[in-house]
């Protein structure tokens, strides 16, 4: 370490809350149902293009040299006094969903920049390089896969099969890419990081019970998303009769049903399922639906349980083609993601961090996804997780962290990251 290394660093809050509230104006929409400032920046849409433009600006500004690969990722370096050492990365998202909030990806991208601003403006030097990573399409509802970026970055997933997939409209994610300029030259293949630390907002509502500040993630749990199409027949919704139906939309109201009685039973751990996509064709009131088409979100911490979930939703699904005449269904996986743990190493350095900021922490497994879960294949990860006001909703507008628990988490990732960028 350098002289001019202190033991931890603080941020500045003000400067950090301003960029998450400046990028939350970049896809703002007036959520009806809330009454509430939204945000809508669905992956690889103008909305999101405009977004990473404003924070490649915040990170030449900050100095940071820019590099963007084939998958559209972006990755900010500020060099260290050791020019062969590997960086330590850290960095999330800023696509959205639909429906989002201010926080959810952009704290740790935006976080990461206020980091670098700090380092700059204190003339703290790092042994490692530092780089504040963006990755493409972490949220997985406009092409069906998510931490698509990330994925392809640590390997698991090539880039030909992320550029094939395709949006609702049938507009591939390749195409789009190009479109919205997003694409860069360079390979998308990370070479390994030292460490990648990542923070994000709870997205639940751990820490405000235990009623501490600071989450120590030690791991994500498992996920499986596919896509199910039920194909029935349409026809009269007065004349024909119930037997000679084969209602789509019946068959789709039972798998819902039957996901609930599956996670109810308590046999398959703690299991969650989720139908957040349901669409019946043709949309009409006097017509049987033809077809159905669904999404099925599962996860669970233990791998066991989720194949034997999975195994029990199949079996269902066989079962309910012969329940109806002329009912068949098609099932196409979306994703699917084991549970990961998280290194002990980045997990005891963050610790110690917010030991040494003084602010309480626990231990906890992320209930969602996280970039973080793909680069922990590459090199020792963890994460830092904020606290989240109203239960620590999420993918809804009303998501919110205050101005002090935003701080508080990036004070702990700044010092995380001095450490892990001062380590031999
Ligand atoms: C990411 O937001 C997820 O679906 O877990
Ligand atoms: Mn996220
Ligand atoms: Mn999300």
């Amino acid at each position: 370490m350098t002289s001019l290394t202190p033991s931890k660093i603080t941020v500045n809050g003000e400067r950090l809350w301003q960029s998450l509230m400046d990028l939350a104006e970049i896809g703002a929409y007036h959520d009806e149902r809330t009454g509430l400032h939204g945000v809508n920046r669905l992956a690889l849409t103008d909305a999101d293009a405009a977004g990473r433009r404003q924070v490649i600006a915040w990170m030449e500004q900050a100095g940071l040299a820019v590099r963007i690969d084939q998958m559209g990722n972006i990755y900010g370096r500020r060099e260290g006094t050791d020019p062969t050492a590997a960086p330590v990365l850290t960095g999330s998202h800023i696509d959205s969903v639909a429906t989002a909030g201010a926080f959810d990806g952009c704290l740790g991208v935006l976080g990461g920049i206020e980091v670098i601003r700090i380092l700059n403006e204190r003339g703290i030097t790092t042994r490692r390089p530092i780089e504040v990573g963006i990755f493409t399409e972490e949220e997985g509802v406009r092409f069906g896969t998510d931490m698509l970026g990330s994925a392809v970055a640590a390997g698991r997933l090539t880039v030909e099969y992320a550029h094939a997939l395709t949006d609702r409209d049938g507009r591939t994610l390749g195409g789009e890419l190009a479109r919205t300029g997003s694409d860069g030259p360079v390979e998308v293949r990370l070479d390994a990081p030292h460490a990648y630390v990542e923070c994000h907002i709870e997205q639940g509502p751990v820490l405000a019970e235990h009623g501490v500040e600071i989450g120590v993630v030690t791991g994500v749990q498992g996920i499986s998303w596919q896509e199910i199409t039920i194909h029935g027949r349409a026809a009269h919704a007065g004349t024909t009769p119930t037997h000679l139906r084969a209602d789509a939309g019946l068959a789709a109201a039972q798998i819902i049903v039957h996901l609930r009685s599956l996670v109810d039973s308590g046999d398959y751990g703690d299991l969650r399922a989720t139908v957040g996509h349901l669409i019946v064709h043709p949309d009409l009131t006097n017509i049987v639906p033809a077809r159905a088409e669904m999404t099925v979100d599962l996860r669970n911490p233990d791998d066991a349980q989720m194949a034997r979930a999975e195994e029990a939703l199949a079996a269902f699904l066989n079962d309910l083609e012969g329940s109806q005449p002329g009912l068949s269904l098609t099932t196409r996986r979306m994703a699917r993601t084991a549970y990961v743990p998280f290194d002990d190493g980045v997990q005891k350095v963050i610790a110690q961090a917010a030991d040494d900021h003084d602010l309480a922490h626990v231990s906890l497994l992320s209930g969602a996804g996280h970039d973080a879960q793909e680069i922990a294949a590459l090199c020792p990860t963890a994460m830092i997780f904020v606290r989240g006001e109203y239960d620590g909703i999420s993918h809804n507008p009303r998501e919110y962290s205050t101005p002090e628990a935003c701080t508080h988490g990036i004070d702990v990732l700044a010092t995380t990251l001095l450490r892990l960028a001062n380590q031999d």
